[in-house]
């Protein structure tokens, strides 16, 4: 653990490096963090396996008891910003790339499979405040969970939106500034706000 951690901290360099109690670093990936920010909490966990990449200008929150998993061959491109919150966890599987300036926020579970393609600005949230009820003051005990799946071999457009609580089958391609608020089947091609489907792969 102790090798890890300095091997971990030895390739970071001007970043904003801040390690509390318990907290267990397992990385056989790269990280070039030149002004990145990795900022984990209590009990947290981060599992990269080989050939894991973290390109620059990123920034990595694990709040405690936070968990996030990167399967080996994934990178996540420059200027990115994960946050997994406390209790919550990120799974993101082999061979897939989260894009330049993504926003994925995990409050609860998200689930990204294998040889993913995430584009650039894409936004991924699996929570949101109720407010059907008026009196509601909005605030951590009105706060909904929801997961968040997206299966193997999906390709995601550009600045898409997906919203709590949806799936992406397997296959399926999601187009550039979409807002994805329903589950897609697999093999669909779905676009547009809210996103309908188009077409299915053949
Ligand atoms: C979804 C997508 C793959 C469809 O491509 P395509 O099959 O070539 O689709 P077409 O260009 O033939 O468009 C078909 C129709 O859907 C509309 N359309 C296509 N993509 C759309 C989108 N993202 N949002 C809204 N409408 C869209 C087109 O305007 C067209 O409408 P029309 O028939 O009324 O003229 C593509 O438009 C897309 O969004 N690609 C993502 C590109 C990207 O993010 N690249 C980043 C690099 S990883």
């Amino acid at each position: 653990m102790h090798n890890i951690l300095l091997s971990l901290t030895s390739r970071i360099k001007g970043s904003l490096f801040k390690i509390k109690t318990n907290i267990n670093v397992l990385s056989k990936g790269t990280w070039f963090a030149v002004s990145s920010k990795l900022l984990i909490r209590r009990n947290a966990h981060i599992e990269l396996k080989r050939k894991v990449t973290i390109y620059e200008y990123g920034k990595i929150i694990i709040e405690d008891n936070g968990k996030l998993f990167i399967n080996e061959s994934s990178c996540v491109e420059r200027g990115s910003e994960i946050i997994v919150y406390k209790d919550a966890s990120l799974c993101i599987g082999k061979n897939t790339g989260i894009g330049s300036y993504c926003n994925i926020r995990a409050t609860g579970k998200i689930q990204i499979g294998d040889n993913v393609l995430i584009a650039q600005f894409v936004s991924i949230i699996d929570g949101q405040y109720e407010y059907k009820d008026k009196t509601i003051i909005f605030g951590k005990e009105h706060f909904k969970v929801e997961h968040v799946c997206i299966g193997n071999n999906v390709w995601i457009g550009i600045g898409a939106i997906l919203l709590p609580g949806v799936t992406i089958g397997d296959g399926a391609v999601i187009g550039a500034g979409s807002v994805v608020t329903k589950d897609i089947p697999p093999y669909a091609v779905a676009f547009g706000s809210p996103a309908r489907i188009w077409e299915s792969r053949t």
